[in-house]
């Protein structure tokens, strides 16, 4: 490609060119000329500027447009969705799957692309999850990241969605998510934040719903506060397709473009509010500015020579597709052999499912199933086993498959979640798959012990059968060449390596935010907090179906040697951690190595661990690879809600290296001293425990120490060391939980003005 670097049109010239335009075009700039195009101003050379969905392929739509991907768009390449491409947890593979995009982009004259979408999987029924990709901020953050990355290099923008507490599509357009400051900077926050500081999305586009009270669109806490002056992000703000209410406090709050068109009504009603000086003209300059800025970016930079060669990008698609797939379960019955005689059953063997519904839905130019791969093999029948138009058994598909089955080798049950389960615009109602899908599968696997379902859908769903059977691959929806991956790895000629991004719950019960989702009316409290996925499970110690992080191989690995470049460190520092990785199997597979921090001791509610970042591996047969990870200050943090900071409390830590989140192979102890302290305001109610805590502290309220409520202790000379040391103790048990004005009400003859006294010299230690 014949790339630019760099960008000619500086910000001065822009800022002329704004300087040129009318009060009026300044305004029709800050919202969609139509569904899909900014502004053009021909008289100042301005362009309009497309911009089209995303995530996972390209849905332009040249006539007619729609956001829930109704009308036809041109036929393009369906990758697998972001819940298959976080299973790859490969930044590598998602880089290069963003370069694929962005030369499609260029080639199509799109300047911006409506993607990545990093909502964190709360619940397993989010009609959107299959978008999504992970329940781990830091895996949706990682791979967002690396797709942006891909994207962008080819100069063409990105959209980082749906900015933010966006997680649940019922009322997702009135919904308001009311989540604690902790939850929202360590979960929902954290989706975004590594993607945006590191990659620098050309735009990010902000949800429906309101968080804690405010609109996204509206909230200037978000857009302006955390995503420009914490964050750094310098492009555009753009609206979810409607998601504007207010445009005029919209503009205060930061957000730049509306999308789509307001058909001029709102350009008038940011005239107004310049004009009768409700609005300084500047905002409205600012966000021209912004938007001008990508404008001109993505248009000095096209690349003419650019093409979108379908065929090509549809053999990408089945690389990508190859990694997204995880071997949940494998006992002995994969990899299949290749002469067998071999039943797929199950409609989709045939006709995949292999996207989900919405403004993502992909017109795909061409579809490959396994049973298109499988049929030239000649040892590989066929029966769809069910419909998924209705979850009704039909006896005769029921019966010509259990018959298929008990004639094969081994049965192959493609089974999953019908189109009518999973989409954006609502939410799923339960975890379960279709019964007849489920009967069909009990029916199958009483004739066929060596039976293999292979899953299609974008969330977790219960498996009541999943001890009947030998094997399990979670596909995903892998995008329009999910078929002949799945064969390649069906038949051993591709090692299995996708580790699963979320947990999957034995029932939907189990889930953490089951008690409260999807909330009261309007009002979503996210109750369980922080704890969201493995988070919680891990917490509870409970019992899961697969666990975050899961994924078998063909090969196997193994770990040694975990070390670190230091025993301690400063949170100022940075710590290397290296282990070494082994297949010590027969066959060349890619390992995803993952890097657990646990706090041993926290006066914070903390989770048992985190994941704090991974590494995807190849090896051949015999091959061993240090994998090396660095670790700095965040990886041991937790979000301090009294200093609205990150903070990393003095002590000792585990690192943990696992094959998933509940299979750590290796672990070492290391120690970390914060260089912060946390201010500590005591007032009369302070209890003498958190007082005492403070060795300094003890002098001044030397004489309250006295007193029988808080433990009694007599002076020194009064009394032998060994009596003093067992006083102390159990008066300190007894008296910790007093606050200082206990003294006022136990009888101290103190009075609450002596208490003050004491209290404002303790304050004065700071
Ligand atoms: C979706 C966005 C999408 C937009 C444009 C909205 O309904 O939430 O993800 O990018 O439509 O199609």
């Amino acid at each position: 490609m014949n790339k630019q670097e760099g960008y000619s049109m500086t910000a001065d010239k822009i800022r002329e060119i704004i300087s040129k335009m009318t009060l009026e075009e300044k305004a029709a700039m800050c919202s969609g000329a139509d569904f899909w195009h900014t502004e053009a101003v021909e008289r100042l050379g301005i362009p309009a500027s497309m911009v089209s969905d995303g995530p996972h392929g390209l849905r332009k739509q040249d006539q007619e447009g729609d956001h829930l991907g109704v009308n036809d768009s041109i036929k393009a390449v369906c990758f697998p969705a972001g819940c298959g491409t976080a299973a790859s947890f490969n930044r590598e593979l998602l880089v290069k799957m963003g370069e694929v995009l962005g030369e499609e982009c260029q080639a199509e004259g799109v300047s911006v692309i409506l993607g990545p979408a990093v909502n964190i999987k709360r619940s397993p029924l989010c009609g959107r999850n299959f978008e999504y990709y992970s329940e781990d901020p830091l895996v949706a953050s990682e791979m967002a990241g690396a797709l942006i990355h891909g994207v962008q290099s080819k100069h063409v923008g990105t959209s980082i969605k749906h900015f933010l507490a966006n997680n649940q599509e019922t009322r997702r357009m009135s919904s308001d998510s009311r989540v604690d400051e902790r939850t929202l900077r360590e979960i929902y926050l954290a989706a975004f934040e590594g993607a945006v500081k590191k990659e620098k999305p050309w735009t990010v586009m902000c949800s429906y719903n309101k968080i804690n009270g405010t609109y996204a669109a509206q909230n200037h806490k978000y857009l302006t506060e955390v995503l420009r002056d914490e964050w750094g992000f310098d492009g555009y703000v753009m609206s979810d397709w409607g998601a504007v209410n207010s445009r005029v406090e919209d503009l205060k709050a930061g957000l730049d473009l509306e999308m789509p068109t307001s058909m001029g009504a709102n350009d008038k009603l940011i005239v107004g509010a310049v004009q009768s000086g409700e609005l300084d003209e500047s905002v409205v300059d600012t966000a021209v500015e912004r938007i001008l800025n990508i404008v001109f970016r993505y248009e000095e930079n096209r690349d003419k020579q650019a093409v979108f060669d379908r065929d090509q990008d549809h053999e990408m698609a089945r690389k990508v597709a190859e990694e997204t797939v995880v071997l949940l379960k494998n006992e002995g019955v994969l990899p299949l052999a290749e002469n067998d005689q071999i039943a797929f059953i199950g409609k989709y063997a045939a006709k995949p499912r292999y996207q989900g519904g919405g403004s993502s839905h992909i017109n795909s130019h061409k579809v490959t199933s396994a049973w298109d791969i499988a049929q030239a093999m000649g040892n590989v029948t066929y029966a769809q086993g069910f419909d998924d138009k209705e979850d009704k058994v039909d006896e005769k598909l029921f019966a010509e498959a259990v018959e298929a089955a008990g004639k094969a080798k081994a049965a192959v049950i493609f089974a999953g979640l019908p189109d009518a389960f999973e989409s954006e615009g609502f939410d799923r109602e339960h975890m379960a798959m279709p019964s007849c899908q489920n009967e069909l599968i009990r029916q199958v696997s009483q004739v066929q012990p060596n039976t293999v379902v292979v899953l299609h859908n974008g969330s977790p769903v219960e498996m009541p059968w999943a001890g009947q059977v030998k094997g399990i691959l979670e596909a995903y929806l892998g995008g329009q060449a999910v078929g002949g991956a799945v064969c390649d790895i069906l038949f051993g000629r591709v090692n299995p390596s996708g580790k699963l991004p979320e947990t999957f719950p034995l029932r939907l019960e189990d889930n953490p935010s089951y008690l409260s989702y999807i909330g009261e009316g309007d009002m979503v409290e996210y109750r369980e907090g922080i704890f969201v996925g493995y988070r919680y499970y891990d917490k509870k110690k409970m019992d899961v179906l697969f666990p975050f992080g899961h994924g078998l191989s063909y090969t196997t690995f193994a770990y040694a040697n975990l070390r670190t470049d230091k025993e301690q460190m400063k949170d100022t520092d940075v710590m290397k951690v290296s282990v070494d990785v082994t297949n010590t199997g027969k066959m060349t597979g890619k390992e995803v190595v993952q890097l657990y921090v646990a706090d041993k001791e926290s006066t914070v509610i903390r989770p048992v661990k985190e994941l704090r970042d991974f590494v995807k591996v190849e090896l051949e047969p015999g091959e061993t690879k240090t994998v090396t990870f660095t670790l700095d200050k965040r990886a041991f943090a937790y979000y301090s809600v009294r200093i609205h900071d990150w903070h990393v409390e003095s002590g000792t830590f585990d690192i943990l290296i696992g094959k998933s989140s509940r299979d750590i192979v290796l672990t070492k102890e290391v120690r970390v001293e914060s260089t912060v302290e946390l201010p500590f305001v005591y007032t009369t109610d302070t209890i003498m425990g958190d007082v005492l805590k403070d060795s300094r502290a003890r002098e001044i309220v030397k004489d309250l120490l006295k007193l029988d409520i808080f433990g009694g202790e007599k002076p020194e000379q009064e009394t032998d060391a060994a009596s003093e040391a067992i006083s102390e103790d159990m008066n300190a048990a007894m008296a910790k939980f007093m606050p200082l004005r206990g003294a006022v009400s136990f009888g101290g003859n103190v009075s609450m003005g002596d208490i003050q006294a004491i209290v404002d010299k303790l304050n004065g230690l700071a």
